[in-house]
């Protein structure tokens, strides 16, 4: 059993208030590492090997076509076990290239792309606990409020972390913990439905862009409005969580924006952190084809062209968790929730993303909490608490966030270029 450090927090020196590490701005201006370029077009199903295990992470997408299939026989088991060529060996092409690309593949392949930032502006005011925030981009304006708890003693010369939700968290023991709450009524941004209403699509409809990709947003937006107007408040130390398809958004949210520190989605499932391979696992499963069928609202019309070939798709569940690196990721299951597939959560993903934060270094930034209980337990929120606490006060906690409770080992099948020459850590 491994004992959690407070280390970390000294290594994740952040390089400016965009929240990108210092080790991962230096390896993006680092001119002498040359990347493979990301293909243009992008590779449609058909071109990206059939892949029954979670596609090999280190692997370029470049390397992962059939483009490169050419008289060889074993194609697609050398890019499933790891023997592909073309793999990432060091940490500085890991941030400098294949992080960016993952987060560009997933935006085409799933979220549909994140808006121009840049374009926009946002305009904050505060009334007590209420932000209301307003955002304005080609001319339109979208606008939606936020609510803020402080915790007692918080004040601009001593300013609180926050953690930022979406349908409801356990408040109270984040408060006591010295942690602000933040919470945003995430349909005034974006009806879970394929209606177009909301904050997000007043400026953006017509875009083929998914509902998490819209809730995503939100946190964002809703942390400009709060950097603006609630001194008490410490922007460099921010939490993301929901629950469910709000685990989904949360997810979202830490990996489209560095300003995250802490991303803690709970009871995922798929296009959160349950894995699209292995989604039956726990016997009920929510899966690419009914996801995409009750609520293809959630992710692009991309995502859709994977429907009854999720074998081919170039990525995972544990992928997403792995851009997330350096920063901290904990990631909460009930073990009495089947239809999340916490099983391939806990001994298929967490293992995987954690193979990849391992190698960077910074394998106690990924936690895994699996606990009794059902979907969306309040549990959950408790059962994260003292993780987030390390990430943001650096306080030591006993607790494993590396057990994968009764689920067991880690299913090495699902992950065969885990034992691949690693490549070589920088
Ligand atoms: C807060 O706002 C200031 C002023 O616009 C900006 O420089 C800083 O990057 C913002 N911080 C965060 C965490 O967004
Ligand atoms: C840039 O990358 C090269 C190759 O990995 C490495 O040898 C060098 O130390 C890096 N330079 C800086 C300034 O980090």
């Amino acid at each position: 059993m491994k004992k959690a450090t407070t280390t970390f927090l000294l290594s994740t020196l952040v390089a400016t208030a965009t929240g990108i590490p210092l080790e991962v701005l230096q390896a993006r201006q680092n001119a002498s590492i040359s990347c493979a370029p990301v293909p243009s077009p992008w590779p449609t199903w058909q071109q990206f090997p059939a892949q029954k295990s979670l596609p090999d992470p280190f692997l370029p997408l470049k390397y992962m076509t059939t483009d490169n299939a050419a008289g060889s026989s074993t194609f697609a088991n050398d890019v499933m076990s790891g023997k592909a060529k073309g793999r990432i060996t060091t940490k500085e092409e890991w941030y400098k290239c294949r992080q960016p690309e993952i987060i560009q593949m997933l935006q085409e392949y799933q979220f549909g792309y994140y808006p121009d930032h840049s374009q926009e502006k946002v305009e904050a005011t505060r009334s007590g606990n209420t932000i209301n925030i307003a955002v304005t981009a080609g001319g339109k304006t979208g606008r939606f409020r936020a609510t803020v708890t402080l915790p007692s003693g918080a004040s601009a010369s001593k300013p609180a972390p926050v953690v930022i939700n979406i349908g409801g968290m356990q408040n109270a023991a984040y408060l006591n913990a010295g942690i602000a709450v933040a919470q945003f009524d995430y349909t005034s941004v974006a009806p879970d439905s394929n209606s177009k209403t909301g904050a997000f699509w007043d400026l953006y409809k017509g875009k083929d862009v998914g509902t998490l990709t819209a809730w995503a947003w939100g946190f964002h937006r809703t942390l400009d409005g709060i950097n603006m107007t609630a001194k008490e408040i410490d922007p460099t130390r921010v939490g993301v969580t929901g629950c469910s398809r709000l685990g989904k958004a949360a997810l979202a949210a830490g990996l489209l924006d560095p300003r995250i520190t802490v991303t803690m989605p709970m009871s995922s499932g798929v296009q959160g952190l349950g894995p699209y391979r292995y989604a039956g696992l726990s016997g009920q499963g929510e899966n690419l084809e009914n996801s995409k069928s009750g609520a293809g609202w959630w992710s692009n019309s991309k995502l859709g062209t994977f429907v009854n070939h999720h074998e081919n798709l170039p990525f995972d569940a544990h992928t997403i968790a792995a851009a997330i690196a350096p920063r901290a990721l904990v990631v909460d299951q009930g073990s009495g929730d089947q239809f999340v597939d916490s099983k391939g959560t806990s001994i298929v993903m967490y293992p995987a993303a954690k193979a990849v934060y391992d190698w960077l270094g910074v394998g106690d930034k990924l936690g895994l909490s699996v606990r009794s209980g059902g979907h969306c337990d309040m549990s959950g929120f408790t059962s994260v608490l003292p993780f987030v606490q390390k990430v943001f006060f650096g306080t030591a906690t006993t607790k494993d966030y590396t057990s994968t409770g009764n689920y067991g080992a880690a299913m090495a099948t699902a992950m065969p270029w885990t034992t691949a020459a690693p490549p070589r850590a920088a």
